[in-house]
């Protein structure tokens, strides 16, 4: 018989993820979220295997829901340019995919979007897919707390959505009428499929959580129902999966988006024009050691290939809420473009400790310094380990470091 912790990890195998990503830890806290703190027995474990409205439960506690309107904005702007140019004569309605859906945050923002370009809601007919079944019922209800909405711009309330007298926003009926939610996983062979093919595919921030074959299984599925020219909009972290794959980039950097290259046209998608080819991501590579980080001309102010601060930003508000894994991916991912990037190597260094890895913790903020000896916030960190570990003369020396470096600054 299995026990608790392997009927989660037959879940989370179902989902395609990682199991560096999601991995034992998780897996038993979202165990004692469902079945307390006593020791789980034969007994619950049996429930278990034959209770599927029990491992439904256990699952909901193993996704990460979380997503908000407008995320990362650029895209959503994007949208409302192309309507004037490309879609106002279409004589049939887009069709678009937003999956995963989560709690219709992304779905309805893209309808939001193309209504502010000024499609009439008849314009466009969007599906969404998704996992969990808590997410999809708060899709269809339609209303969110007021802050859930801060990022769509002001000019969408009264057309896209309106606010109740308690302050909630609920969207309009008549673009909630243009989205279509499914549960599904989006793993399984076939759930996918369907005609007419979709003129716009939203895949974002799943990719991360998956192991290499899910995420190539995925990227298959999707260019089967993308349509020839379709495109294709990913998260931050996850556009360098698309490097072999024929597309190329549409719109500004921020968007993500991939336009499909007709057959014929061109081989290989250009992710990154203006930075060295992206890596692919592999939670599972050992890090590297400082000798093998390639030390900037300037150590002090290392010049950024390219603008990684929006990235950054969100890896930090990432960590900040907890979510260490989707905040490590995203750092790897920067790290596996520019290794040089100090504050990247900070935030492994703190996301290492969070996770009581302390000797990775310790490596990747030596690799901070080595970039950049003055950087105070891992001189102090280095000095919170050292004390933890015992030794009380070398935080006393990093301290010091750090308050020279700091007076200099
Ligand atoms: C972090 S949210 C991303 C939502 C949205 N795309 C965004 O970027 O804000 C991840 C979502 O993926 C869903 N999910 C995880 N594995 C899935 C699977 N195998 N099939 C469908 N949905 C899945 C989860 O339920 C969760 O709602």
């Amino acid at each position: 018989m299995r026990s608790l912790l392997q009927i989660a990890r037959g879940l989370c195998d179902e989902a395609g993820f990682d199991h560096q990503v999601v991995n034992d830890l998780q897996l038993q806290a979202a165990v004692r979220r469902c079945y307390g703190n006593s020791p789980a027995t034969g007994e619950d474990a049996q429930r278990l295997e034959n209770d599927a409205a029990a491992r439904t439960a256990l699952l909901e506690e193993l996704l990460v829901r979380e997503s908000w309107f407008y995320r990362d904005q650029r895209p959503f702007e994007m949208l409302e340019r192309m309507v004037p140019g490309e879609w106002r004569q279409r004589s049939s309605p887009l069709h678009i995919l937003s999956a995963p859906c989560a709690a219709g945050e992304e779905p309805y923002s893209i309808g939001m979007a193309l209504m502010l370009g000024g499609m009439p809601p008849q314009g466009f007919r969007i599906e969404a897919v998704d996992l969990s079944v808590q997410g999809l019922a708060k899709a269809r209800a339609g209303r969110y707390r007021s802050g859930a909405l801060r990022a769509v711009p002001a000019r969408a309330e009264g057309i896209c959505f309106r606010r109740t007298p308690e302050g909630d926003c609920v969207v309009e009926e008549a673009l909630r009428e243009r989205v279509w939610f499914h549960r599904g996983n989006l793993l399984e062979p076939g759930m996918l499929s369907g005609e007419p093919r979709f003129d716009i595919i939203f895949c974002r921030n799943l990719f991360i959580y998956l192991h290499t074959a899910a995420r190539q299984a995925l990227l298959d599925a999707l260019e089967r129902v993308l349509a020839p020219e379709g495109l294709l909009v990913v998260g931050h972290a996850e556009a360098a999966l698309l490097r072999d794959r024929a597309f190329e980039r549409q719109g500004s950097a921020g968007c993500f988006a991939f336009r499909r290259i007709p057959a014929g046209s061109r081989p290989v998608c250009d992710t990154h024009p203006t930075a060295p080819a992206p890596r692919r991501v592999s939670p599972k590579k050992p890090a590297r050691s400082p000798a093998q980080v390639e030390r900037p001309a300037t150590p002090r102010h290392p010049a950024p290939a390219r603008d990684t601060g929006p990235q950054l930003v969100q890896a930090r508000a990432l960590a900040d809420h907890g979510h260490y894994a989707e905040a490590r991916l995203l750092t790897q991912a920067l790290l596996a473009v520019d290794p040089a990037l100090v504050e990247a190597q900070h935030l492994m260094g703190l996301l290492n400790a969070a996770e009581g890895a302390l000797a990775e913790a310790r490596r990747c903020l030596e690799r901070a310094l080595y970039l950049d000896p003055a950087h105070v916030p891992s001189l102090e960190h280095l000095a919170l380990l050292a004390e933890s570990a015992g030794d009380g003369p070398g935080a006393a020396r990093l301290r010091e470091r750090a308050a020279r470096a700091g007076a200099m600054a």
